[in-house]
């Protein structure tokens, strides 16, 4: 990624670092604030265990762990694989979403899988969180290489589900058994995935000049 990849990638903590700033037309998804990583860490202990699953006791601390710490640090550009971005709503901090390929996130080559969480219930059902799938995921096909772009979840999660299919992208199946939770017990996943040759298309992009 560099800044001549695109208008829309610029400076933001350093000159020399590109990171990635991309508005939509609801919410905006840049890197995340150092002053963040609080609210960040507890915006995603309130979630149920079926959004996200806490196997790691390290992931339970009250106060966010080292590596949470680093992996925010690191928000707003591939890095090994993996790329966090917050979701922005005038300002205000209301998610996380991400993106995980090779070679460190294992998986083939020009695949990502992409997850989002929006914090707090009074933040959903708005249309952010198919906001921000939809402008990564068209970041991710237009300048990442992605060819193909997955998500999985739960198979009770019906609001993703509902985002996944409004985007056009495709149900392929029910992974038995994927989840795993804190508890040691499984539940299945639904995977969804959409290839670029079916995304291109002016439905999945939002017009520059509607871009705040
Ligand atoms: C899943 C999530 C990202 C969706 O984002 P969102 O901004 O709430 O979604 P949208 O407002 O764009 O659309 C939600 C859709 O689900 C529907 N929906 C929302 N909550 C629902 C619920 N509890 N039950 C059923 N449908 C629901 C909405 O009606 C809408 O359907 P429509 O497209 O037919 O109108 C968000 O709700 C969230 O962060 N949930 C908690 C964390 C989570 O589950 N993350 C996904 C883990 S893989």
């Amino acid at each position: 990624m560099t800044d001549a990849d695109s208008g829309s990638v610029e400076a933001v903590a350093a000159p020399a670092r590109p990171l990635l700033n991309l508005p939509g037309l609801q919410i905006r998804l840049r890197p995340f604030r150092p002053e963040e990583v609080e609210t960040a860490w507890q915006g995603l202990a309130q979630q149920d265990e079926a959004a996200h699953p806490r196997r790691r006791p390290e992931d339970r601390r009250a106060q966010p762990s080292e590596q949470f710490r680093r992996q925010l640090h690191r928000s707003g550009r591939m890095w090994r694989g993996r790329l966090d971005l917050a979701i922005d709503r005038d300002g205000r901090l209301v998610g996380i979403i991400q993106a995980r390929t090779r070679p460190a996130q294992t998986l083939p080559v020009g695949v990502y899988e992409i997850g989002v969480i929006l914090y707090q219930p009074r933040d959903r059902g708005k249309g952010y969180g198919a906001e921000a799938v939809e402008l990564l995921t068209t970041w991710l096909f237009e300048r990442a290489k992605a060819e193909r772009v997955q998500a999985g979840t739960d198979v009770g999660n019906r609001a993703m589900r509902a985002v996944l299919a409004r985007l056009g992208f495709q149900l392929e199946g029910i992974l038995r058994g994927y989840g795993a939770m804190s508890d040691g017990t499984r539940s299945d996943g639904a995977m969804y995935a959409v290839l670029k040759t079916e995304w291109d298309g002016p439905d999945h992009r939002p017009a520059a000049s509607d871009r705040r």
